[in-house]
Formats: structure tokens, C-alpha cells, sequence
């Protein structure tokens, strides 16, 4: 399962990409809006894919499919390889289909249930965004949706991508991989507590310690 960095903002969006586990960023209005206001928008999102390569989401914000192919068009000309981010709308379905008849990569957000990501793989998307934290939010199982999708893929072999999105803590990762997502979309916090573990911090410490010892009795044995 590739990773993707859920965020917007280029500090910690650049020190993801320098440990080389991310191969991609998606954004959202909502990412975006907690940037510093006076940032020109493209100008951030051309720096994010500088830094970064691969997969760049750009979502559309209007509601209408002329208005998101308008859109599309216009996010094409400045950011070229954007993958077009549509909400999971009759109106968004249907530019995702017109889309897809002009190769133009589309990725499908706000999906919470496997018939909304059915749809929009038969709509043409390139990739289905599962909202899984939002829907534990509010009690329900947001995993069992992803495993629920990537079983119908498996057995009808769509080719839309799996993007286990709005994930809230490392499980979320490890059991949306087991589930056969084929990418997980993630905060840049929940990427750091991924890569931690209190007992590699702690043992890291113990070896620089007793290297260190050994140095230091070396020395007084004068066998440096
Ligand atoms: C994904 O594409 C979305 O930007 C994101 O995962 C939404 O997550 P949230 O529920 O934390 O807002």
C-alpha cells in the first residue's frame, strides 16, 4: 500500500517526502484554508508537487459539472499532471465520466459507503477516496467499508484505485492495508507517530550509550 500525505502545508509536507515514504499529497478547501491567506494558492500547490513527485489531488469546488470541467480545465493548464479531485455528486459523476473520456485523471472524495465507490469506478475514476474517520466519527465502522470495497474489487477486478482517506491514527493505516487499499492518505502527524516506537527511541539510546562507554574505557586503556 503507497502512502500519500493528507495536508497542505509545504513544511511538513517537504520533511515527509525527505524520508521517501510518500508518493503523493492530496488537498482539500479545508487543508488549504489552514494556510497562511496572503499564499498564493497555485504558487503553493506547484512547490508541494515540486517537492514531492507523484500524485498531486486538486479538488474542484464547484457544484455543477459544467462549473468542474471548467475547473478541471483551468487547474490543467498551471498544475498539468493534477489528478481533478470531484466530489461524490450526481453533478460530479458525470464530469468524472467526461473526464475520463479525455484521459484526464479523476479522483472521487466524500465516498462513505461501497455503492457511492462502486458508482464512481463505473463513473471512470481513477481513484475512489473512502472516508473512513469521518464515518467512525459518528460511530460507525469505517474499515469495514474499506474491506468492504476492496472485496467487490477484487471480485468484479475494477481498476478505479482504493484511497483509504481521512484516517485518524496509525490502525487506521495497518488495518486499511490489511483491508487491500491500495494507497492511504495521511496527516503528516499520523505519518510520524507511524514511524515512531518508544522502544526504538529507547534502544537507539542504550546503544549510543554503551558505545560510548566502550569508548571512554578505551581511552583510559589507551587502545583508542
Ligand atoms: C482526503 O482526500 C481528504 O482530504 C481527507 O482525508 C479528509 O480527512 P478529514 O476527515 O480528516 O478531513
Amino acid at each position: 500500500m503507497e502512502l500519500y500525505v493528507d495536508s497542505a502545508n509545504l513544511k511538513e509536507i517537504r520533511h515527509a517526502a525527505s524520508m521517501g515514504i510518500i508518493s503523493g499529497v492530496t488537498t482539500n478547501p479545508s487543508l488549504l484554508a489552514k494556510e497562511d491567506p496572503n499564499q498564493d494558492i497555485k504558487t503553493l500547490l506547484l512547490d508541494i508537487h515540486a517537492s514531492v513527485g507523484g500524485h498531486l489531488s486538486v479538488e474542484v469546488v464547484s457544484t455543477d459539472t459544467a462549473g468542474m470541467l471548467r475547473e478541471a480545465e483551468e487547474i490543467l493548464k498551471w498544475a498539468p499532471e493534477a489528478t481533478i479531485k470531484i466530489p461524490m455528486i450526481a453533478d460530479g459523476l458525470a464530469a468524472v465520466k467526461e473526464l475520463n473520456r479525455q484521459d484526464i485523471p479523476t479522483n472521487v472524495t466524500l465516498i462513505f459507503s461501497a455503492t457511492q465507490a462502486l458508482a464512481a469506478a463505473n463513473a471512470g475514476a481513477t481513484y475512489v477516496s473512502v472516508f473512513l474517520g469521518r464515518l467512525d466519527d459518528i460511530g460507525a465502522d469505517g474499515v469495514q467499508v474499506v474491506r468492504d470495497v476492496a472485496e467487490i474489487w477484487d471480485m468484479n477486478d475494477l481498476d478505479a484505485l482504493i484511497i483509504a482517506a481521512s484516517i485518524r491514527h496509525p490502525i487506521h493505516v495497518m488495518e486499511c492495508a490489511k483491508a487491500g487499499a491500495h494507497i492511504s492518505t495521511v496527516p503528516y502527524k499520523v505519518l510520524m507517530q507511524c514511524i515512531k516506537h518508544p522502544l526504538t527511541d529507547s534502544g537507539l539510546q542504550a546503544f549510543l550509550n554503551d558505545y560510548n562507554k566502550m569508548q571512554s574505557e578505551k581511552e583510559k586503556l589507551g587502545t583508542k
